[in-house]
C-alpha cells in the first residue's frame, strides 16, 4: 500500500508537497473517484488515477517507444535543434526518463526511453550484443564488395578491433538493411565511410526483438509493456 501523495510523486507529479497540494485542491481522482486525502492508502499495482482529468496507470518503471523525427537531439541540453525530451509529457520527464542510447539529430526511427537504469545498462552494455537494425540510405550505389566489407569488419580509428555488421542486406541500389550490436558515436556513418560510401539517411527499425510499432508516426510515443521488451526478462536474471 502507498499513500496517495507518495504514489503521485513516484509517477512524476512533483515533490511530495506539490502532490499533496494537487490532492487537496481536488485535482486527483483514483479509480474514477475524487480523493482529496493525501495520506489515503492505495495498492499501487495496476492503479488507475487521473490528474486534472488526464488518466494514468501506476507504473513502477516506464518504458516508451518514440518514433524520433529528424531535427531533434537526444540531449537534455540541445545545441542546434529541439530536444527529443520535448516530445514527452512533463510527468515522464519529472520521473527521470532517459533515452536508451542516442540517435544523431538527423537519424529517425525507434528510440526507447525509460527511467529503469538497469534496463538502460542492459541495453547499452557492449557485452549484451543487443542488435540495432537500421535502414541506411547511401549516397553512392552499394555493391557486393561493400556489403562484404561491412560484414567482414571495418577499421575505425578509435576502435581497437575491426567492427563488423551482424547482418547486411542490400534492399536496392542505394539502400541497405544493416544490423549492428555496438552503440558507438556515429557508428553506422563511420562504418559506411570506412567501406567507401556515405550515409544520406538513417532510420532505426528495431532494437533487440522490438520493431518500431507500425502505427507510430514520427514525433509520437507509446507505452511499452514489459513483455514487449524482449530484453527485459533476460536482463533481470
Ligand atoms: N549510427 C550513426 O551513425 N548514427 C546514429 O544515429 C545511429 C547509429
Amino acid at each position: 500500500m502507498m499513500e496517495l501523495e507518495r504514489l503521485l510523486r513516484s509517477q512524476g507529479f512533483g515533490s511530495r508537497a506539490e502532490c499533496r497540494a494537487l490532492v487537496c485542491a481536488q485535482r486527483v481522482r483514483v479509480r474514477g473517484q475524487l480523493c482529496d486525502e493525501p495520506l489515503a492508502q492505495f495498492e499501487p499495482d495496476g492503479l488507475t488515477f487521473a490528474v486534472d482529468g488526464e488518466s494514468w496507470t501506476y507504473r513502477k518503471f516506464v518504458y516508451v517507444a518514440l518514433n524520433k523525427p529528424a531535427g531533434y537531439e537526444c540531449s537534455h541540453r540541445p545545441q542546434h535543434h529541439p530536444s527529443v525530451y520535448s516530445l514527452l509529457p512533463q510527468a515522464l520527464l519529472r520521473r527521470g526518463v532517459q533515452a536508451v542510447g542516442r540517435l544523431d539529430a538527423d537519424t529517425t526511427g525507434l528510440l526507447l526511453m525509460t527511467d529503469d537504469g538497469q534496463f538502460v545498462h542492459a541495453c547499452t552494455s557492449p557485452r549484451k550484443l543487443v542488435a540495432k537494425v537500421y535502414e541506411v540510405g547511401t549516397r553512392h550505389p552499394v555493391d557486393d564488395a561493400q556489403v562484404a566489407v561491412l560484414l567482414n569488419g571495418v577499421c575505425l580509428h578509435d576502435e581497437p578491433t575491426a567492427v563488423a555488421a551482424a547482418a547486411c542486406e542490400r534492399l536496392d541500389d542505394r539502400r541497405l538493411l544493416l544490423t549492428v550490436t555496438l552503440g558507438k558515436y556515429h557508428l553506422v556513418k563511420r562504418m559506411l565511410a570506412a567501406a567507401g560510401n556515405r550515409v544520406e539517411s538513417l532510420h532505426r527499425l528495431a532494437i533487440g526483438g522490438l520493431a518500431l510499432p507500425p502505427g507510430l508516426s514520427p514525433g509520437h510515443w507509446m507505452w511499452l509493456e514489459a513483455d514487449q521488451l524482449g530484453l527485459r526478462q533476460d536482463f533481470r536474471r
